[in-house]
């Protein structure tokens, strides 16, 4: 990824962000994420009443492109308000780990502070299919 393509992918997740319907916790998150034919999927975190159903960022865009058929991606930039770099949860990384293994992961806030991390460093010694 150039830094130009991490710009494209975070303007799309701040976007994204827009869409946030979070009236529970008032935090607004967006995702994009870059698959490997090029295009971009977004998503927002949307929240339910009843709380437990509240759906990540991160997990509303790479269920979108996995229901429109693609299968492998390039990164996925993260953005909210915070000025330590809002990083994916602990259900969103397994399902990074799942779909998004050699992704970049690209963190950002409003202010323009960027980090790129990798799921392997973020989700040691995961769960996956190798067990099964
Ligand atoms: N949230 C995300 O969408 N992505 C993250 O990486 C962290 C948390 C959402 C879930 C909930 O709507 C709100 O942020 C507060 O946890």
């Amino acid at each position: 990824m150039t830094n130009e393509d991490r710009a494209i992918l975070i303007k799309a997740a701040t976007q994204a962000r827009e869409h946030a319907h979070a009236p529970y916790s008032h935090f607004r998150v967006g995702a994009a994420l870059r698959a490997k034919s090029g295009r971009i999927f977004t998503g927002c975190n949307i929240e339910n009443s009843t709380f437990g159903l509240t759906l990540c960022a991160e997990r509303v865009a790479v269920f979108k492109a996995l229901s429109e058929g693609e299968r492998a991606f390039d990164a996925v930039a993260v953005v909210a308000e915070t000025e330590r770099l809002t990083p994916p949860c602990g259900a969103c990384r397994q399902i990074l780990w799942e779909f998004c293994r050699d992704a970049e992961i690209v963190l950002a806030n409003l202010s323009g502070q960027i980090e790129v991390r990798r799921i392997s460093d973020l989700f040691p010694e995961a769960f996956d299919a190798s067990f099964l």
